[in-house]
């Protein structure tokens, strides 16, 4: 897992837009995986300026959304589509046949998850996976006890999480209990996954995450076997971590490293 601590939230989502605009540029046909929640909407308005001032071009570009609440159609204003968007789709040049989000109407859940899935695998799998994380530690809506292999499948959500996305409904009442979301078997097949956190309120669920056992009481913590992770935080996001200085020396050697300053890390020095 490579930690980057960054200063403020709003150079995580920088830095976080960077690294997929990268990857588009070099692979413009590329399969996103991507997230709603407030976390990643510094990365789409970012992503939306790169495509109007610097051409950053989402034509070619496949997408496929982690989750959506059972129930709710594309123009509910709390689904994960109009999410979606209203939030990047509306705004870049990416073809809406090529935007994937689960159907939350469907009436076959099983077949509309195994399909699902099925799509992913056609597309060649999914390249870069970006990822919120919840307070209780879940990615996607894999809420804690999910099975660490499990597929795209209905869930049911979690008290905290109901409490934590009732300010989006106004009531806790109004949030749906049900929700179609990938597994963590389908996010840990991604090439490479990107789990951006900003402020305190996540520091508890990170700490578990990065440095705590790998366990299906937090999903989020399966990432640690995966081969190529990125976890992008804001201070106050990594404020719980113990080894916090050491990751800031992996990224110092990084950063010699690519800039081919090799005698500072003692290489060729004999
Ligand atoms: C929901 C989503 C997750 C998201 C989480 C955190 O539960 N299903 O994908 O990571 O919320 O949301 P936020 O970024 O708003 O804190």
């Amino acid at each position: 897992m490579r930690v980057i601590v960054e200063k403020s939230a709003d150079e995580v989502s920088r830095r976080g837009a960077k690294f997929i605009a990268s990857l588009v540029r070099r692979k413009p046909d590329c399969v996103l995986g991507l997230a709603t929640g407030g976390s990643p909407l510094g990365v789409y308005a970012e992503l939306i300026r790169m495509h109007r001032e610097e051409d950053l071009d989402f034509s070619r570009v496949t997408t496929f959304n982690l989750d959506e609440y059972v129930g709710l159609g594309p123009t509910h204003n709390q689904s994960y589509r109009y999410f979606m968007q209203s939030n990047l789709f509306d705004h870049i040049n990416i073809e809406p046949k090529r935007t994937h989000v689960p159907d939350g109407r469907a009436l076959d859940f099983e077949a509309h998850c195994r399909q699902y899935e099925q799509r992913i695998a056609d597309a060649g799998g999914i390249e870069l996976q970006l990822l919120g994380i919840g307070t209780d530690g879940h990615i996607a809506f894999n809420e804690p006890g999910s099975s660490l292999g499990s597929r795209t499948r209905l869930k049911t959500l979690a008290g905290e999480t109901i409490r934590d996305n009732a300010r989006f409904f106004g009531s806790e009442e109004q949030v749906p209990r049900l929700a179609i979301t990938m597994g963590v078997g389908t996010i840990l097949e991604s090439r490479q996954c990107l789990l951006i956190a900003m402020g305190d309120h996540k520091a508890a669920a990170i700490r578990s995450t990065v440095e705590g056992p790998v366990t299906a009481q937090v999903t989020a913590s399966a990432l640690q076997l995966h081969r190529d992770v990125i976890i992008g935080l804001d201070e106050a996001a990594g404020g719980w971590l113990e080894r916090r200085e050491y990751y800031a020396e992996v990224e110092r050697a990084n950063e010699l490293l690519e800039s081919g300053q090799l005698r500072a890390l003692g290489i060729g020095n004999q």
